[in-house]
């Protein structure tokens, strides 16, 4: 089965709910009808309704950049995935390099996060990566599997095919140096392979499977043909929506 290409933005701590709207309507027609590929954009948690509404009607859904893995309760700051969902969110992105870094993200929590995501009927979008002291020292790989095989324990194998994985190298991420398609290919091959390993072939060929760092219309062309690849996570060229609407145009962008 051919996986549908998936064009996800993240805006991070980026846009009030004026931007955001501003946003969705400064966003062609073209993006907004998009065919042959599936389009999110992740809000922060303010935002997330007003863009819902304002993209309703359209082909772009919008996800949240986080959750937690409680149902509700006293977790001062969290936001559930139910809460997501009542929102409009249809996807979630989990473990991204950011609230490793900062906020104490494990992962053993993006694990916890990840099912009760899908108990909620989220499409978790998780982050993996490695940081440039890993990579010098030939730890790329490592990390990737670890990072791969501890975010689907425990996962049935049933649901392992609905999940997208970006391969987010901490090194690429708003530095503005992209890692060289082969590479990015390479490791996301490897991500493919892990996955098959936990569940087979047969899931593990459904996974979608993004690459994210320094992405940018520029580049999009060169990546998406990679096989392996299907896809992108953009921060920085997301906000935009001239620039998001030529990425996820990708196949009509020529380098
Ligand atoms: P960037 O961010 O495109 O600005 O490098 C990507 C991300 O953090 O998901």
């Amino acid at each position: 089965m051919a996986r549908v290409p998936l064009m996800a933005g993240n805006w991070k701590m980026h846009k009030t709910r004026a931007e955001a709207r501003a946003f969705a309507d400064a966003l062609s027609a073209d993006a907004k009808s998009a065919r042959g590929v599936e389009v999110v954009v992740c809000p922060p948690f303010t935002a997330l309704g007003v863009l819902a509404e304002a993209l309703e009607g359209t082909v772009v859904k919008v996800g949240g950049q986080d959750c937690d893995s409680h149902d509700q309760g006293a977790y001062t700051g969290q936001t559930s995935p139910a809460m997501l969902r009542e929102a409009g969110a249809t996807h979630v992105i989990l473990g991204h390099s950011e609230r490793r870094q900062y906020y104490g993200e494990t992962d053993a929590s993006v694990n916890e996060k990840l099912k009760a995501s899908l108990k909620h009927g989220l499409v978790p979008i998780v982050c993996v990566g490695e940081k440039l002291e890993e990579r010098e020292v030939q730890l790329t790989d490592n990390v990737i599997i670890v990072q791969v095989q501890r975010a689907l324990s425990g996962i049935p194998a049933e649901q392992v095919g609905g999940l997208v994985f970006a391969y987010e190298p901490v090194w690429a991420i708003g530095t503005g140096k992209t890692c060289a398609s082969d590479e990015a290919n390479r490791v996301c091959g490897l991500i493919r392979e892990t996955i098959a390993r936990h569940v087979g072939p047969g899931p593990a060929d459904d996974v979608r499977i993004l690459y994210g760092g320094s992405v940018k219309p520029e580049t999009i062309a060169e990546q998406m043909a990679q096989p392996q690849i299907d896809g992108a996570l953009v921060g920085g060229a997301s906000l935009e929506a001239e620039s998001f609407a030529k990425l996820v145009a990708f196949d009509q962008v020529t380098a």
